[in-house]
């Protein structure tokens, strides 16, 4: 009995929600359903998010300056992150915006520069063991150095200074990760209730208790050891030297800008949002120069040309790194790491040929985007060069969307192409790359991750063998 009662009232509420949507459509004309749109469901089983998906570039710039709110599943990474830039909405998020922008300007990412080229050395030295060897996975390497180098930046070197700490600490950020992902997956978890009952959440309440006991150690840590020194350095103030974003932060805590629990959720936001996508990014990189041996080559000889075979990459050189700046575009524009940036409607949003409703949900596709008729007849082709012929780009602003778009575009834009830059430099003046872009297959998690044929492999190169020198 009781079950049929819930039957019908489930109709009942589904007839409702149907003519609610009915009649709003009728009011404006929404956009069109999702090719692989289900009745009722929408592209929940595709992408978990309903409603439209946004492909043109002038319609997806007005969503993405009006609706700046994140979706519900953005909640499910608070746990970790708590409500730092890339979770928190409204006037919490625009404040906090504001505070952080001049944090990661290009004259505090020069300051980072030491740490970037250590670790691209660090990284080109632990793959060195599979030169010659035919293909691997590369992954655990890169992401693993990417993690280091995101907590180095963002805590500082006393991070280091205990070495089990650390370990424990990057153990901790990639669990953390998982539990994000699998409760993104499993869509019944999605359900606060059902989520509580499951042995999930238990992991969950671990983690984030392990993580804040963590951070906060390192924050007390630092901070204690600057006031002994005296040593603030101001955010505006600061030009040179390896600060962290921890102590180029400090002084937002210390005027009350931020309290300790903003502070926190900050620096945890700022290791999170990088060093995944920058790792996921140089990766899809080596797998597409390893596809594209004349891509390669040319981006060798710049790399030689400009910062030779032995030297550091200073902050001149990433200027001058034009070719490789291409190459890393066009990869992003080619695999774009973040494949869909989904926005809630929290008002009506008039379109050039639509009306989204105040109440929906949205996704702006990259691959829309990036494979347009705007790039020309060979938008299907992996073409760096067309970086580099400003006359035949369509506009960057509205068409390439690998950091997003309008105002919650990526805050790490300048960290992550300076890190992307140095890494190649340091891998590419020692190794050939190989690999099979053809044979990539991806999953889609928080970002778009390759599940196969992402293996490559590495030859040194000649000058590099001491028999040939
Ligand atoms: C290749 C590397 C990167 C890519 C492809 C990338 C891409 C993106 C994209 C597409 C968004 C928008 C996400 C959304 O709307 O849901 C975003 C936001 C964000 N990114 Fe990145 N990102 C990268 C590296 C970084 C780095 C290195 C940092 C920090 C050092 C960072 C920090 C953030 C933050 C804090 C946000 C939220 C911004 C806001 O809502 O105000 N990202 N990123």
């Amino acid at each position: 009995m009781l079950t049929e009662l819930l039957c019908v009232l489930l109709c009942a509420c589904v007839l409702l929600a149907l003519r609610m949507r009915a009649s709003r459509a009728h009011a404006h004309k929404p956009p069109p359903a999702y090719k692989r749109s289900l009745p009722i469901i929408g592209i929940t089983h595709l992408v978990m998010a309903d409603n439209s998906i946004v492909t043109d570039p002038e319609d997806a710039l007005t969503i993405a300056n009006t609706c700046i709110e994140k979706p519900h599943f953005y909640k499910f990474g608070e746990f970790a992150l708590g409500q730092g830039l890339v979770t928190s909405s409204g006037s919490k998020w625009k404040r906090h915006r504001k505070l952080l922008n001049p944090a990661f300007t290009s004259s505090i990412i020069h300051g980072f520069l030491e740490t970037f080229n250590r670790q691209a050395e660090k990284l080109t030295t632990e793959l060195a063991e599979f030169a010659g060897k035919g293909p691997f996975e590369a992954t655990w390497y890169i992401h693993n150095i990417s993690l280091q180098t995101s907590c180095l930046n963002t805590f500082g070197t006393t991070i280091f200074h205990d070495e089990e700490f650390f370990k424990q600490f990057l153990k901790t950020v990639e669990q953390a990760m998982n539990v994000v992902v699998q409760r993104f997956i499993n869509v019944w978890q999605h359900s606060d209730l059902l989520y509580k009952l499951s042995g999930l959440k238990k992991k969950q309440d671990e983690l984030a208790n392990t993580l804040t006991e963590m951070t906060n150690r390192v924050i007390q840590n630092t901070a204690a050891a600057l006031k002994e020194q005296h040593n603030y350095r101001n955010i505006v103030e600061h030009k040179t030297g390896a600060a962290s974003f921890l102590e180029i932060m400090l002084p937002l805590r210390d005027n009350n800008s931020l309290s300790d629990q903003e502070f926190k959720e900050e620096l945890d936001t700022t290791v999170v949002a990088s060093f995944e996508t920058t790792a996921q990014l140089f990766e899809a990189i080596l797998i597409l120069i390893g596809s594209h041996p004349k891509v390669q080559e040319r981006l060798y000889e710049e790399i030689i040309d400009i910062v030779g075979q032995e030297r550091d990459v200073d902050k001149e050189d990433l200027r001058k790194l034009v070719y490789t700046e291409a190459v890393i575009n066009e990869c992003l524009r080619f695999q774009p790491t973040v494949p869909i940036l989904p926005r809630c409607v929290s008002q009506d949003v008039k379109l050039k040929n639509y009306t989204i409703c105040a109440g929906s949900q949205c996704g702006i596709l990259a691959n829309g985007f990036h494979r347009d008729p705007v790039w020309g007849p060979d938008a299907d082709q992996f073409r760096p060069e067309r970086w580099l012929e400003p006359d035949t780009l369509p506009n960057i602003a509205t068409a390439f969307i690998g950091f997003s778009l309008g105002k919650r575009s990526c805050i790490g834009k300048i960290y992550a192409m300076t890190s992307l830059k140095v890494s190649l430099v340091h891998l590419v003046r020692k190794y050939h790359v190989m690999g099979d872009h053809n044979k990539l297959q991806f999953t889609l998690d928080v970002t778009l991750k390759p599940v196969k044929g992402h293996e490559i492999s590495l030859q040194r190169r000649t000058q590099d063998l001491p028999s040939e020198k």
